[in-house]
């Protein structure tokens, strides 16, 4: 969703800022803009559209602050109040031209907010929430920016990550979060504001990062930190473990493309250490969970949203056929909303690539509340789903910028594997057995990678269904939850209509649809049910619906009659669903690249959620 990049140093503000909201276009946005400050004026530029085209209006640009200042604010913006138009991008000014502010999140009341503007005669000119915020930050002011924030703060309802800066204080800038992610980074007479980790990389690897209510002075020497109430907090200076060049897409033509030939590599980092080869177990140590913890689980509740939840369905099976746990996946927002019943001996693991999904976060604090052991399994480091869960297990898969998920999706699944293993190793799993899991979770790089050797082939039978416009995923098992996500993945980046289905349920309803122009992805490996699910393929044949048959190394054979087949390698039900998706992964890709589509930001679609 939006992106907040803020500088103030000693060099030129606005190619940083510009060169920082670049980094975080991934995110997804329909508007842009920066705001500098030089010898006393703020100038400002903002466009609907692309961080090109700002790029070319900054450059073309009269005005002297946005070519000679050294600190500024910038902001990418994805529309919620108001059409993406110029006038609704930030930064927002206030009325005198003095403040001006970049916002993420939604404030509640900025209804409330603007009507008492108005009686006091302050008018918005914006459709925007956060125009409110800057007015009131503006009318609040004495003399002390961070005074007038924080009284302004006082008055919101709703979520912010900001950045403000005003006139009457050069070099100072001003920021504060409750629910929007903002991270400092501290670097050599410079210090970098960003709500993403990807504008501050080129710049410094230390950072800090905002707890909710926190707010914080930021100039070129360092950072003071207070809370709404002006009382001075501490927060680690932690180092970011990426570097810039793994968050630029180099000769791959999409982040996408990049991101799924980096999965062999992923997974090595998501599974380094973590293998106990002797003992037949894994080390995950940042569970925190002693075998007594291990024995006394009562349920695993797994939370997530979109790919991340299809990637905790593969650890509910995981966890329920191993460790003979309960173990249930639940859609976060369904998850905070209905009163679930949780207790004490539940152990719920929110799995979230970016820490930050709102609804996720919210089934965190819920479950918290309620009492349970909860865990995170996050790919961005100090997110605040990691950082609010206290433990659980990082990805370690690397910057994923292309909105599509991909190699967290693997990688989240090779965790979920490793917690199964240790869960059941716990319980009632036997040595052998988990000796046995352990060296088939370390083969997973090498089963990647012989999927990705068939990018050519895939490429091939995607251009026979690039002009489709339904399509259906079929699975049973392990592979129901590769339906849902090879789905997932084709009709959010291709505009292909698609729907994961167990192969079982289609002829209760959407067998309707069927029809030769109707293609349908069958998941036919060597696991149990593949039988079934290849009656359930040869019926979709009779009707006419094309079929791709997904079949197992050695096992050709059942997809005679077919019309294309893509081959995996042959392995344990549970180890399947990463190679399988893979190739789902390949297949969605070429679609969408056949068709034209912007695949590494689809439209309408945000990299991270962080409003509900
Ligand atoms: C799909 C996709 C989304 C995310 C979902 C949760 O490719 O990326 O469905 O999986 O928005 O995001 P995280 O994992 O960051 O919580």
């Amino acid at each position: 969703m939006c992106g907040i990049v803020g500088y103030v140093g000693k060099r030129n503000a606005s190619e940083i800022l510009v060169d920082g909201l670049r980094r975080m276009e991934y995110r997804g946005y329909d508007s842009a803009g920066v705001a500098c400050l030089y010898n006393g004026h703020i100038g400002v530029v903002k466009n609907a559209g692309k961080i090109k085209a700002l790029r070319e209006k900054v450059d073309a640009s009269q005005l002297v602050e946005i070519h000679q200042a050294t600190m500024g604010i910038g902001h990418t913006r994805w529309a919620t109040h108001g059409a993406p138009n110029e006038v609704n991008a930030h930064p927002h000014l206030d009325a005198s031209g003095h403040f001006a502010m970049v916002h993420n999140g939604i404030i509640e009341n900025y209804k409330e907010i603007k009507a008492g503007l108005s009686r006091h005669g302050i008018e918005c000119v914006s459709e925007t929430d956060s125009e409110a915020l800057i007015q009131l930050i503006a009318y609040c002011y004495t003399d002390n920016l961070e005074r007038a924030v924080s009284e302004a703060l006082k008055k919101v309802k709703g979520t912010y990550g900001i950045v403000v800066m005003t006139d009457r204080e050069p070099g100072k800038l001003v920021t504060a979060r409750c629910g929007s992610p903002i991270v400092i980074g501290l670097g050599a007479d410079e210090t970098v504001i960003a709500s993403d980790a990807a504008a501050i990389i080129p710049h410094t690897r230390d950072a800090m990062y905002l707890e909710d209510y926190d707010m914080a002075v930021v100039t070129g020497d360092g950072v003071q930190m207070f809370d709404l109430q002006h009382s001075p907090v501490n927060r680690e200076i932690t180092e970011m473990d990426w570097d810039a060049g793994s968050a630029e897409k180099g000769t791959h033509a999409h982040f996408m493309l990049k991101e799924m030939f980096e999965q062999p590599d992923a997974i090595r980092n998501a599974i380094r250490g973590r293998l106990d080869f002797d003992m037949g177990t894994s080390i995950l140590s940042g569970l925190d969970l002693s075998p007594r913890d291990v024995a006394q689980i009562g349920r695993v509740l797994v939370v997530g949203c979109g790919t991340s939840m299809n990637a905790g369905m593969v650890g509910e099976y995981a966890i329920e056929e191993m460790a003979g746990i309960p173990a249930e996946v639940e859609q976060a927002a369904e998850f905070r909303y209905r009163n679930p019943i949780v207790t004490p001996h539940d152990l719920v693991v929110a799995i979230s690539q970016s820490g930050e999904t709102a609804d996720t976060l919210a089934a965190v604090r819920e479950a918290k509340h309620k009492g349970a052991v909860v865990a995170g399994l996050c790919n961005v480091v100090g997110s605040t789903i990691a950082r609010e869960t206290g433990r659980g297990v990082y990805l370690h898969a690397g910057p994923e910028i292309g909105v599509a998920s991909t190699k967290a999706f693997t990688c989240q699944v090779a965790v979920m594997l490793m917690m199964a293993l240790k869960l059941a190793r716990g319980r009632r799993m036997p040595r052998h057995q988990g000796e046995e899991l352990c060296q088939w979770i370390a083969r997973l790089p090498e089963l990647v990678e012989k999927v990705l050797l068939q990018n050519d082939a895939i490429k091939g039978i995607s251009k026979k269904y690039a002009d489709k416009e339904n399509a259906f995923f079929i699975g049973r098992g392990y592979l129901y939850p590769v339906a849902l996500e090879g789905a997932l993945k084709l009709k959010e980046i291709s505009y292909i209509h698609a729907e994961g289905y167990h192969a079982a349920e289609l002829k209760h309803g959407p067998i309707a649809l069927l029809q030769e122009n109707t293609p349908i992805i069958a998941l036919l490996n060597n696991i149990p049910g593949k039988e079934k699910t290849l009656g359930n393929a040869e019926e979709c044949k009779a009707r006419k619906a094309p079929v791709i048959a997904v079949v197992s190394e050695g096992d050709e054979a059942t997809a005679e009659g077919f019309d294309d087949m893509i081959v995996v390698p042959d392995c344990p039900p549970c180890i399947a669903p990463i190679p399988t998706v893979v190739a789902l992964q390949l297949l969605a890709y070429h679609i969408a690249a056949a068709r034209g589509c912007e695949i590494d930001q689809p439209r309408n679609l945000a990299k991270s959620v962080t409003v509900e």
